[in-house]
């Protein structure tokens, strides 16, 4: 198939890098004789006919910028059935012959409903999560994780002149990515992660044995997946030490402690030099995937390397990592296929359990 045009979008959360991406599909599409549209605002865009040209120049500038300059919406439209139709009618009036479509999993279930419906669609991980298994990395996740480390460093100025703890909550959805690499990075004492058990008890018993030895100041780093995790430690900890405190007499005791949600402000930031270079080669490879004819995969970064892999494939392997999956989810896979899938997953599971290890063991 020879194609002439071709749509990208960026949907669900932005990531900073996301940018870098447009550029890199609009740039190596032009390059191969294809131009490139933006639909705006995800898969809305393509509901409502709502495009911009990307063309070389309209891609200019755009490399070190965060959020998404072509927008990006959670589109409900878009999972009926009739928001679906009208986005392949639209496409079609535009003679857009394939879909390029930068997001999470939420934006890969839209690229499979393409695909299948005759639209060849390739996928890229574009979320600060770091959520998507089959990829070691995601575009934005690095990025989030150097604005956690720079605003977690400056609690830490004030904790120490304070002899204080702060307790800081970071996103990730349901991925203690961002949580656990931050954690170790900030020096925090400890981490709260959906993938490994906190002992509550051990770290706040830890915090008083560290203050006996005259440490000053203590950070926690906790996953937005524990909302009330965070305010209900600061309280605990706040009262547990005071109580301390009075009983020996001993005030240097008491760790007071504060509570701190980063939120939606590690989602901006110009992106890093490594989220540039992954969302480029990212989306040069999915035009690449595009134009060889393939369809319905998402693009992937598996030990330094970019590769591809089916975006069904990748989902069930999401829903096998959080234990997710559904009776007869697995029933289209060979046992050789489920056999690697469980190795990959055991593999990532252990490298959560090791670093969890190493933070708790060089908290000290
Ligand atoms: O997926 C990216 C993310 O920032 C998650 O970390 C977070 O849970 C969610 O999006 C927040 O969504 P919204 O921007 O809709 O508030």
């Amino acid at each position: 198939m020879k194609f002439r045009k071709i749509c990208v979008l960026t949907s669900g959360g932005d990531a900073p890098g996301m940018n870098a991406c447009v550029r890199a599909v609009t740039r190596a599409a032009n390059a191969r004789g294809v131009q490139v549209m933006g639909s705006l605002g995800g898969y809305r865009g393509m509901i409502h006919d709502e495009f911009v040209d990307l063309t070389n120049r309209a891609v200019s500038n755009k490399i070190q910028l965060s959020g998404t300059f072509i927008y990006s919406d959670r589109c409900l439209e878009f999972k009926e059935e009739a928001g679906m139709q009208k986005a392949i009618a639209v496409l079609k009036s535009h003679e857009i012959d394939g879909v390029v479509a930068i997001g999470g999993d939420g934006t890969f279930r839209g690229a499979t409903d393409l695909s299948q419906r005759g639209i060849p669609t390739i996928g890229i991980p574009g979320t600060i999560d770091n959520d998507i298994t089959a990829s070691d990395n995601t575009i934005g996740f690095d990025t989030a994780m150097q604005s956690v480390v720079d605003d977690v460093d400056k609690l830490r100025d004030t904790c120490e002149s304070h002899a204080r703890c702060n307790v800081v909550e970071v996103m990730g959805r349901g991925a203690g990515d961002i949580t656990l690499n931050t954690a170790i990075a900030t020096g925090a004492v400890a981490a709260v992660i959906p993938e490994c058990e906190f002992d509550e008890e051990a770290t706040i018993e830890k915090m008083i044995r560290l203050r006996r030895e005259g440490k000053r100041s203590f950070l926690i780093i906790v996953s937005e997946a524990f909302p009330e995790v965070g305010p209900a430690l600061v309280k605990k900890i706040t009262s547990v030490t005071k109580e301390l405190a009075e009983k020996e007499g001993n005030d240097r005791l008491w760790i007071e402690s504060k509570f701190c949600r980063m939120a939606h402000i590690v989602r901006g930031g110009s992106p890093s030099l490594a989220d540039r270079v992954l969302a480029t080669k990212m989306g040069v490879r999915a035009v690449d995937e595009l134009l060889a004819g393939n369809s319905d995969l998402v693009v992937v970064e598996r030990e330094g390397k970019i590769t591809t892999c089916g975006i069904g494939w990748s989902q069930v392997l999401d829903r096998m990592y959080k234990g997710t999956l559904k009776e007869g989810m697995l029933d289209a896979y060979t046992p050789e296929q489920i056999a690697e899938m469980q190795k990959f997953i055991e593999e990532k599971k252990e490298t959560f359990r090791t670093t969890y290890a190493m933070l708790n063991e060089l908290a000290n």
